[in-house]
């Protein structure tokens, strides 16, 4: 597959970024086609996404490529089972209005099913040209690579970012040894690399940034810093923040896509034009420095608040949430904690959040509170 190197995302269709004008988003499609965009990703459990985007590129189906993602539709454990990856593939071509699918991507790990069955599951659905390839997301790294190992997946999905570049240097090996394509998400941080967000800014309940570690804490700060020296780094060469930070992203060895998700013509012409461009190497020499001086400081805060959200009393339950969330994602981007160990609490505390109003979830999370105290060793940090 030859993918252009700016990719468009459907999430927005979930509600996860809050309300979006439907008929907006669709010329937004329009406009992508037109400019040349021919990777559009989506998912099953992107809400009715599918859908909308195979209803806008129906007409001009063989011209792009369709990535949808498979595991995880209306649920919150993923099911990687041959039975319910058939199944799921049918239904995908049913809403998409196709008849094949260009790259069929893991959503999230599975751990009840044996990863071989999933890859043989993978592969007779590319024997019988019902996808064309398949790709991996969002598992730990030994995960990533066992899928190496057993299959021969094409592509995997990473949340690539100046702010959130753990995922990629995990990746980098994985692409050498593997040959695997890193298609980057969420390259614009969320929104947080345009430089629209204020040290105050609020988001309501809904919006997957209420909750998202990027939009917490220290880790909010540094990255609305990093949005302040791409807002500089353009200037130079006439360029937007966002534009400096997806043509970061795409100066990245390996990374053969970056996935935006604007939802606005305005937005999405902004950011494809960002890929005509690419970052001087001094520029970008200037900025690794600029990184490692914005890590010291950021590892050292986020030890700081891991310890206090862990001894300290918990705060009312919403507050207390989005707290326990911070300590299990970035307990796992230090390194303090291996995904594995930390999973069922992460679950267990996942599906909590539709209870936070209720009596006695305030027990909930104190015992979970508890539990992390115990798998995070408070003294190492
Ligand atoms: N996020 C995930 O967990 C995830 C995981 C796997 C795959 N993906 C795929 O990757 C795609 C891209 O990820 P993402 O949607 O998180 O990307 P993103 O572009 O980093 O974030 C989308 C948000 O950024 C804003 N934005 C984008 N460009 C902008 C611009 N030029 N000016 C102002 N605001 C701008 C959008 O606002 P507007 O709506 O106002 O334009 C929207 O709120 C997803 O749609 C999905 O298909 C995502």
């Amino acid at each position: 597959m030859k993918i252009s190197e700016i990719g468009i995302g459907t999430y927005a269709l979930s509600g996860v970024y809050g309300a979006k004008d439907l008929e907006e988003f669709k010329r937004t499609i329009y406009r992508a086609h037109e400019l040349g965009v021919n990777f559009f990703d989506t998912a099953e459990a992107y809400g009715n996404a599918e859908q909308i985007l195979g209803e806008i590129l129906k007409p001009f189906r063989e011209e792009v490529y369709i990535a949808t993602k498979v595991g995880v539709r209306g649920n919150i454990k993923p099911d990687l089972s041959r039975d319910y990856i058939r199944k799921a593939c049918e239904e995908s071509h049913r809403r998409l209005q196709t008849d094949y699918i260009d790259l069929y991507q893991v959503h999230f790990h599975d751990p009840a099913t044996p990863i071989e069955e999933t890859v043989e599951a993978l592969e007779e659905l590319v024997e019988e040209g019902k996808i064309r390839y398949y790709g991996v997301g969002h598992l730990p790294i030994d995960v990533t690579e066992e899928y190496c190992r057993l299959g021969k997946p094409f592509s995997v999905l990473a949340e690539f970012s100046a702010a959130a570049r753990e995922s990629y240097e995990k990746l980098l090996p994985l692409y050498k040894k593997y040959n695997l394509g890193i298609i980057a998400f969420s390259t614009t941080g969320r929104g947080l690399l345009t430089g629209k967000f204020k040290e105050n800014q609020k988001f309501e309940p809904g919006d997957i940034r209420y909750l998202d570690p990027l939009f917490q804490r220290e880790r909010f700060q540094h990255g609305l810093r990093i949005a302040r020296k791409f807002a500089e780094l353009g200037e130079k060469y006439g360029k937007t923040p966002v534009q400096v930070a997806i043509a970061w992203v795409l100066a990245h060895e390996g990374v053969i896509c970056a996935l935006t998700g604007p939802s606005t013509v305005e937005h999405l012409e902004e950011n494809v034009e960002a890929s005509e461009w690419e970052i001087p190497k001094e520029d970008l020499r200037e900025l690794e420095e600029f990184f490692k001086r914005e890590d010291e400081w950021l590892r050292q805060k986020q030890k700081e608040s891991i310890k206090q959200i862990l001894i300290r009393p918990l705060p009312e339950p919403q507050k207390a949430f989005v707290d326990l969330i911070y300590v299990i994602e970035t307990a796992l981007s230090l390194g303090i904690i291996a995904e594995k160990e930390i999973l069922p609490v992460f679950y267990e505390l996942y599906g909590l959040r539709k209870e936070l109003d209720k009596e006695g979830v305030g027990e909930k999370l104190k015992d979970i509170q508890a539990r992390l105290r115990r798998v995070i060793s408070l003294d190492a940090l």
